[in-house]
């Protein structure tokens, strides 16, 4: 018998063990001493025992375990914020919480002049099959109707329900948008709503190039930065607008000159969703489109997106639609096969009647002021604790707060969200408003690093908390540093 010492991979300890057994050892072994060589030929082979092979794992991605998934790509900025407002106990007690973060406007009914929100829906027989990938008839031509009636008064070019198509929900239908994009390049600017930059990294046909806004000159679009972008080959101009997360809105004229830039050489895809949180008209419900400045609506590319979620206050409604040429809606509505499969019937049922245009009419007037006022509580709550504001916006429900003031150890966004969550309160730190689908600028160079979003869309009364949270955090570093 041949006794050779090896190095037990079970205990890491030196054993002597024979080389050659005839039998294998039935024997469970009593302690570590009785390690055979065949139980640790049997432990090397399994990873667990074999470091070269852990190694190789680790350095080499399509071996790495759940091989082809990318858990990084789950998380939105939103997300994050709330999984961290999650560890100081938010899930267990939201009610005590302000949550000025999240992009949602109050979704109950008792503001004035607003029509109640249906508490229950008829469903059709017919709704309980597949419904069409573009939407239902019905629903898009209520959705025509309504641009007609509210953008193209006395035009040539009308929509049809051929221009529409009803996806379930804003992303979904920004995705689709981005399937079918050809070889170009996206310009976007900076800062933007957080979503699209994984949207603009999903797909590989087209090139995303970012367009820093300034600070200084309120981050405005103006249409000679348009103009540069479309001279240097930019064929597609995405951007929201009113916009998250600045609150500023390009109106016409500029939108129509921006538009008249783009005709025929690149394509707008106009992100509508806050077009109902509108103050620049004294709250007299008008909402703002680039439908109104379309020349002909099949030849114009202007895609503009926008939906339940925001003006009608219904995010858990997921219905949002998209308006545009007739050829590249019919492509938008075929995508929906592969992509989501369609927006919910039923819901598309019961939001037809709320599309009535003197209906929408008067909501954009109760939504506007009431929006309105909760925008002047809560810039005069922050103008006394000592923020600056130098524009107050004049559309959506954003404040986007330069901290730059503040104490030192809270003057950055991830800083400042980090201590208002002692207090109880979520804003969103600026840098995911950064949009870096390539993934290339450094955390502490970016132009949002100063800043955080806050969001009112909430209730007066979680405002009032909120800002309340916030004078709190503000007064315990001042002294600090005092
Ligand atoms: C500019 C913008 N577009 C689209 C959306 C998406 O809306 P939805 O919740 O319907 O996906 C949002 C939501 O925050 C948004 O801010």
């Amino acid at each position: 018998m041949i006794r050779v010492p090896i190095v037990c991979f079970v205990c890491g300890l030196m054993h002597r063990t024979k080389r050659k057994r005839t039998k294998p050892n039935k024997r469970k072994p009593t302690n570590n001493k009785h390690h055979t060589f065949f139980q640790l030929t049997l432990y090397v082979q399994t990873e667990a025992g074999s470091k070269i092979h852990r190694q190789f794992r680790a350095a080499h991605e399509g071996h790495l375990p759940h091989a082809g998934l990318d858990a990084t790509r789950a998380s939105t900025g939103v997300v994050w914020c709330t999984e961290r407002a999650s560890e100081y106990g938010f899930l267990e007690e939201p009610d005590k919480w302000a949550n000025l973060g999240q992009g949602a406007p109050e979704a109950e009914d008792g503001i004035d002049g607003s029509f109640l929100r249906p508490t229950s829906i008829d469903v059709s027989s017919a709704a309980r099959e597949y419904g069409p990938t573009a939407g239902i008839k019905p629903m898009r031509e209520a959705v025509a109707h309504l641009y007609n009636e509210t953008h193209r008064k006395g035009k040539s070019s009308l929509y049809t329900w051929e221009n529409v198509c009803i996806v379930p929900g804003g992303r979904s239908g920004l995705t689709r948008i981005a399937a079918v994009l050809g070889n170009a390049y996206v310009g976007f600017f900076i800062p933007d709503y957080t979503a699209y930059s994984e949207m603009l990294s999903l797909f590989k046909n087209f090139a995303a190039i970012p367009t820093p806004l300034s600070e200084a000159d309120g981050y405005h679009i103006h249409p000679d930065k348009i103009a540069t972008e479309i001279a240097r080959g930019t064929s597609v101009i995405l951007t929201s607008n009113p916009r998250n997360p600045t609150g500023r809105v390009v109106a016409n004229p500029e939108l129509a000159e921006i538009q008249d830039i783009c005709r025929g050489r690149a394509t707008l895809v106009s992100d509508e969703f806050y077009s109902g949180y509108n103050y620049t008209s004294n709250c007299d419900g008008s909402t703002i489109s680039a439908a109104e400045n379309v020349e002909d609506v099949d030849e114009d590319d202007v895609l503009i997106i926008d939906g339940l979620t925001k003006r009608f206050r219904l995010p858990g409604w997921r219905i949002a639609w998209i308006l545009g040429p007739k050829e590249f809606i019919k492509a938008i509505g075929s995508c929906g096969s592969y992509l989501d499969g369609g927006a919910n019937a039923p819901f598309q049922e019961a939001a037809i009647p709320m599309l009535e245009p003197s209906l929408v009419q008067k909501e954009m007037i109760a939504l506007q002021r009431h929006f309105r006022d909760k925008r002047d509580y809560v810039v005069k709550r922050l103008r006394d604790m000592g923020f600056v504001i130098k524009y107050v916006p004049d559309s959506t429900f954003y404040l986007w707060l330069n901290l730059e003031g503040l104490p030192g150890p809270i003057s950055d966004g991830l800083n400042f969200f980090q201590a208002c969550l002692e207090e109880k309160v979520i804003v969103v730190p600026g840098i995911f408003f950064d949009l870096n689908p390539a993934r290339r600028r450094d955390l502490f160079d970016s132009p949002c690093h100063h800043f955080v979003r806050f969001s009112y869309g909430p209730r007066m009364e979680v405002l009032e908390l909120g800002c309340d949270g916030i004078e709190r955090v503000v007064m315990k570093f001042k002294k600090l540093v005092n």
